[in-house]
């Protein structure tokens, strides 16, 4: 192996201890970007990631003000443009997490890293401080042990896991300083431990708050039953709706912009460890459900859907009351593929209600979050990279995916700067991302920042003269 390669796998394993008890720090602090509640803490979390960037060594390291949480920007290694030319590749993390809710499912306190056997559990480990961790490591032992390493730009935000809202503009106002070669999305997961993964797509989000609203106040139901139209039914009567029999989503207009798949797609699709055994066990149900026509793979990341996030109305608490509800309310969320628009799901979702919403209740849709989706280039340089990297520490090569989660932060590089993203991770399908008791698998974890450390080698190395 070459020497530099050597050297850096060393110091990564030398290091191990401390770099997860850096995450272990990291994990403690319960940055949930949806609760206003939580404000301070997300604030914290970038503090601690400005720090981590400052212990690295980095020549600037900046906390920039959003109307939400704060840009952490960063840069480390040489000025670009001093001595030979080395690539630029600018890094992106999000150091917010999901709500810890249901807290009371968890088996380990949330905000208390706590090791179990190969596993570290914590909200967050895997989605995704651990994998911030692992990519702030590899570039460590680059800027320690590598004779040229590339030039680091580091893009941290706070708000991916309510969508990004403050992020399209950052970046628009920002290129210059954004300015890179490529980009490297540590967010995509892998399908399995022993299977190194490059995602190269990625759904597009558009999320929605629906609120009705039918009598001025809560009725007795034994008064007013039957004489007053019930919100609650409404709401059910209209997501109802929303799917044919064929469990496609019936909204007028939803799939005229969406690419078909090609027979070629759907045969490498196909070759994926993803059957339907592979969904059934991981999502612990009796059978799968969705559009007639399409494997459950291609329907989990190729085609596009619509699902209830939430649902409230009337009495949910204990025993019961009798009451007619006067509001109901519905989170709803659509994942788009190429050529979907989030502005062009929304207009469709109106005239969807305008047309079904009967006069008694008055209704009112709220945009949450919109990120268009994303497919990009499965061979470059960059990808020939990342591909052999991660098959020196796996021993076999990466496979190729379309991802069905949203990371808006790709479309928005790609659309207002035209840089693609490197779309890969060490998180896996069982990990409890967004869920109760989530982990992190401690090797995969290790092996990913050894892989991630190669891959940076590569790059420097693919442009030496
Ligand atoms: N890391 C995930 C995206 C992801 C999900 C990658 C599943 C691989 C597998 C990311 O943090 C995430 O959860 N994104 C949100 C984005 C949304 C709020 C715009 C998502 O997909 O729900
Ligand atoms: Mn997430």
């Amino acid at each position: 192996m070459d020497k530099t390669h050597s050297a850096i796998l060393r110091y990564l394993s030398a290091n191990t201890a401390r770099f997860q008890r850096r995450l272990e720090e990291f994990l403690a602090i319960p940055s949930v970007s949806a609760e206003a509640a939580h404000r301070p803490d997300v604030l914290q979390a970038a503090e601690w990631t400005a720090g981590a960037l400052r212990a690295l060594g980095s020549a600037r390291v900046e906390l920039l003000p959003t109307p939400g949480a704060p840009i952490v920007f960063a840069q480390a290694g040489a000025e670009p443009g001093a001595g030979p030319r080395r690539p630029t590749v600018l890094i992106y993390g999000h150091y917010d997490v999901q709500p810890a809710d249901p807290v009371k499912l968890w088996e380990t306190e949330p905000f208390r890293a706590t090791a179990r056997g190969e596993y570290l559990h914590g909200r967050g480990a895997s989605d995704m401080k651990g994998q911030i961790v692992a990519v702030l490591a590899a570039c460590e032992a680059l800027l320690r042990e590598a004779e040229r390493p590339p030039v680091f730009k580091f893009l941290f935000e706070g708000e991916e896991e309510t969508g990004s809202n403050n992020l399209p503009e950052f970046i628009r106002t920002h290129a210059e300083l954004l300015a890179c070669d490529l980009c490297l999305n540590p967010d995509a997961g892998m399908i399995a431990a022993e299977l190194p993964t490059i995602t190269y797509g990625l759904r597009g989000l558009a999320y929605f708050e629906l609120r009705l609203r039918g009598p001025e106040r809560d009725l007795h139901s034994g008064m007013y039953g039957g004489v007053v139209l019930n919100p609650a039914q409404v709401l059910c009567e209209l997501i109802a709706g929303m799917h044919d029999g064929r469990g496609r989503v019936a909204l007028p207009g939803f799939y005229d912009p969406v690419r078909p798949l090609d027979e070629g797609e759907r045969r490498e699709l196909a070759r994926l460890p993803m059957d339907e055994d592979f969904y059934l066990k991981n999502a612990g149900v009796a059978e799968l459900w969705g559009e007639q026509g399409y494997t459950p793979v291609e329907r989990a990341s190729a085609r596009p859907t619509l699902e209830v996030n939430g649902l409230q109305s009337g009495w949910t608490g204990e025993g019961s009351k009798t009451v007619l509800p006067a509001a109901a309310m519905a989170k709803l969320s659509m994942r788009l593929v190429p050529d979907q628009k989030p502005e062009e799901v929304k207009a469709q979702l109106e005239r969807y209600l305008q047309s079904r919403v009967p006069p008694a209740v008055r209704w009112e849709l709220e945009q949450l979050a919109g990120g268009p989706p994303a497919l990009s280039a499965r061979d470059s340089p960059g990808v020939r990279a990342l591909s052999a990297a991660l098959e020196q520490v796996w021993g076999r090569r990466p496979v190729f995916r379309r991802e069905g989660g949203s990371i808006p932060v790709v479309a928005f590089l790609q659309q207002y700067l035209g840089v693609q993203s490197l779309l890969t991770g060490f998180a896996l399908p069982d990990d409890n991302a967004h869920s109760p008791n989530e982990k992190l698998h401690l090797p995969t974890w290790r092996k990913g920042m050894q892989a991630l450390a190669l891959f940076f080698c590569r790059l420097s190395e693919n442009e030496r003269p």
